[in-house]
């Protein structure tokens, strides 16, 4: 559950991993910046450096979003942007200014069941990631038409599952998903 906009606007004490915590507003630093995170409108000052993924995770506590490489390779940190997946620890927080972000947190157990079901996880450090990328392809089965589920989830690394788990918890959202449109692109699938 996102802070509410007020005590996120209101200059909360910052805490950053490794770091000691800094009050933004008592150092009236900052840039500001307003999205909407998980369907609620947020205002916040951010500094210049620092990633979204620092906001949502070390300073918003949702700590559901990851952090594995740091550097755009393991998509542990994966949250949608207007939509899209996004490498969330190569985005500055102030580039969010204005779009609509999702986070782990935002995802219904309905939804996140059956990547549970088919042992897509078991360290559970890429499952967010993984969670949010799978729950973008139920939404564009279209997709699947050029690539498979295997391709499309190339971007989230996992070194347990040895990924047959999460590509049978795709496929599984996919086929539960209300859309004859996803049952013609899983056939499509090669
Ligand atoms: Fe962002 Fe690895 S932590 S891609
Ligand atoms: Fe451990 Fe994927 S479940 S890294």
């Amino acid at each position: 559950m996102p802070p509410s906009p007020d005590s996120a606007a209101g200059g909360t004490p910052d805490s950053v991993a490794g770091g000691a915590p800094v009050d933004r507003a008592a150092a009236g630093g900052g840039i500001p910046v307003r999205f909407t995170l998980n369907g609620r409108p947020l205002a916040t000052p951010v500094d210049p450096a620092e990633r979204l993924l620092d906001l949502l995770r070390y300073r918003l506590g949702l700590t559901g979003t990851k952090e594995g490489c740091g550097e755009g390779e393991c998509g542990a940190c994966t949250v949608w942007i207007d939509g899209v997946p996004c490498n969330s620890c190569l985005v500055f927080a102030w580039a969010v200014e204005g779009a609509d972000v999702r986070t782990v947190e935002s995802a219904s157990h309905e939804e996140v069941a059956p990547l549970l079901a088919t042992g897509a996880t078991q360290c559970g450090a890429c499952t967010p990631g993984v969670v949010m990328t799978a729950l973008w392809l139920v939404r564009h089965p279209e997709l699947l038409r050029e690539r498979t589920i295997r391709e499309m989830m190339a971007g989230n690394l996992c070194r347990c599952t040895g990924y047959d788990g999460i590509v049978q918890g795709v496929e599984a959202a996919l086929s539960r998903a209300p859309s004859s449109k996803t049952a013609a692109a899983i056939a499509d699938n090669p």
